[in-house]
């Protein structure tokens, strides 16, 4: 898939403010600084389109962008460490849950995780209520450059083993890096696909 034009739509701090939900949309997430933001950016190849952070908690609502005027992307808050008060991570939580729980036209999240750390319990148990509420995801490991390819497949491994102690099957899985474009096509061809089985027309 090419992508032609990526623009921001809106940020959104409540579901009234969401764009109309008439086209598919693809929604990340992952903890704070896992680099959602970077990975956006990467994939429509818009340097800036999605602000980007060294610190932790940069993007605080939920972002909407357009891509090619057929489909939406949203960026979400982090999970995780982010340093900010309690009040506004219980209300960063409620946000993300009801938006996974009831935008009807999110065909598919993309969970992203950080490529260089064992297993987060935070991840976990995460993708564990993804999966208790059947929404369907796919996993990112992100920042592969990070690290070497023998580093990078055992990591990857280890949230095999941790899974499939009470997963069936494992998710679809892609390995990215934003700073050497590394995942970009898989993942477009992941969402092409996806789009074509999405028809709000029937
Ligand atoms: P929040 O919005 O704060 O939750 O963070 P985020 O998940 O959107 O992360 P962001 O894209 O802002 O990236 C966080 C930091 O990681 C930035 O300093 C990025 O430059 C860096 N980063 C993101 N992706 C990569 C990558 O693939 N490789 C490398 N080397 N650095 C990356
Ligand atoms: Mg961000």
């Amino acid at each position: 898939m090419i992508i032609r034009t990526a623009s921001f739509i809106k940020s959104s701090l409540s579901p009234g403010d969401y764009p109309s939900p008439a086209k598919p949309e693809f929604a990340f997430i992952g903890r704070s600084n896992v680099g959602k933001s970077s990975l956006i950016n990467m994939l429509t190849g818009v340097p800036g389109l999605a602000k980007t952070s060294g610190q932790p908690g940069k993007t605080r609502t939920i972002n909407h962008f357009s891509i090619d005027d057929k489909w939406y992307i949203a960026d979400l808050p982090g999970y995780g460490y982010a340093k900010v008060p309690v009040r506004m991570r219980v209300e960063w939580t409620a946000l993300v849950r009801k938006y996974i729980l009831e935008r009807p036209n999110l065909v598919s999240l993309f969970v992203l995780i950080d490529s260089r750390h064992k297993p987060q319990a935070s991840d976990l148990e995460f993708m564990e209520f993804l999966g208790v509420s059947q929404v369907p995801f796919a996993r990112v490991f992100t920042k592969s450059d990070k690290l070497n390819e023998t580093a990078l497949q055992r990591n990857i491994a280890a949230y095999d083993d941790a899974m499939l102690g009470m997963w069936e099957s494992l998710p679809e899985t892609f390995i990215t890096s934003a700073t050497k474009r590394r995942g970009r096509n898989d993942i477009l061809s992941y969402i092409e696909d996806s789009i074509n089985k999405f028809s709000p027309a029937g």
